[in-house]
């Protein structure tokens, strides 16, 4: 389905882990093309949110469509929807260590392409353009679960990379990077602007958030809070303070101590 239909649409959306709550009635659209950021203190429910949109579990009331299609567990066990439906979605998750598996990096990274049958040659010379792309070719060969937490999460995000998907979920894509691996991830996301590459990404990187995002969602209790451009919601201190998105610095002036809200100053990233 195509036209107005969003590519994501959440009405109601309840879901826990036995008993626990994590997402309470949050209703969501989400359009073709868009650069969606989730904001929210840790436990808020980015990380489920996006476990829901890359189907890996089902909301326990309510109801999630993608184009058009109710998201049922029965549909994404079938093999003719699951197959071009993970072609088409893509989840990096917070813990690299989750999604890491194979003997070596360039397994990991050959690992979806080969089960979806692509050629041999066509295999080894996308991984390799992609190794390349994000700076990994010297560490093809090492095992994954051997690499610093950043490498790690470098190599995750190659091994969907690798398959060019149309829906990128990111769960904190640049915590843990260095800064030139940061702006690197950022430039991909800031490049897929205006294209038909739809970025949900999770962060709490403030300043981050106007170069991957053209829309906002700030989440409270597995909630919708807030929601409006980046400027809007990051000007919103009352809103940033209350969802622990920013700090009260506290400071002792004449020796009396009190505390008054702190924002990391924004500043874009060099090229
Ligand atoms: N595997 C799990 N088992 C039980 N409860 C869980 C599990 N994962 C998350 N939760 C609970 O669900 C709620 C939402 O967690 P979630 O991981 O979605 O939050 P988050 O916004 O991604 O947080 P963070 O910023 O720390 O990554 C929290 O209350 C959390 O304790
Ligand atoms: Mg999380």
């Amino acid at each position: 389905m195509t036209g107005t239909t969003p590519l994501f649409e959440l009405r109601d959306v309840c879901f826990d882990y036995d008993g626990i709550p994590a997402l309470r009635k949050l209703s969501l659209e989400i359009n073709r093309g868009e650069r969606l950021s989730l904001l929210g203190a840790n436990g808020s429910g980015k990380s489920t949110l996006l476990r829901l949109l890359d189907g890996l579990c089902s909301p326990s009331q309510g109801s999630l469509r993608f184009d058009g299609q109710q998201l049922t567990p029965q549909l994404l066990q079938r093999d003719n929807f699951a197959l071009p439906f993970r072609r088409r979605v893509a989840l990096v998750f917070q813990n690299p260590d989750v999604q890491l598996f194979n003997p070596t990096v360039f397994d990991e990274i050959a690992f979806a392409p080969l089960q979806l049958g692509w050629s041999k040659e066509q295999v080894v010379s996308r991984v390799e353009q992609t190794l390349e792309y994000m700076r990994l070719t010297t560490l093809s060969d090492r095992p994954p679960y051997r690499l610093s937490g950043g490498e790690k999460k470098r190599v995750a995000l190659a091994s969907v990379l690798v398959l060019d998907p149309e829906v990128l979920l990111l769960d904190e894509p640049t915590a843990t990077l260095d800064p030139r691996s940061q702006s690197q991830i950022i430039d991909l996301i800031q490049d897929w602007k205006g294209s038909s590459k739809t970025v949900v990404s999770a962060t709490h990187q403030l300043e981050i958030v106007e170069d991957i995002a053209d829309r906002v969602i700030v989440l409270e209790d597995g909630n919708v809070a807030a929601m409006g451009s980046p400027a809007e919601i990051l000007s919103n201190h009352e809103l940033l303070l209350r969802a622990n998105l920013v700090h009260s610095h506290r400071h002792s002036h004449n020796g009396v101590v009190h505390s008054h809200p702190h924002v990391h100053s924004h500043s874009k990233h060099e090229h």
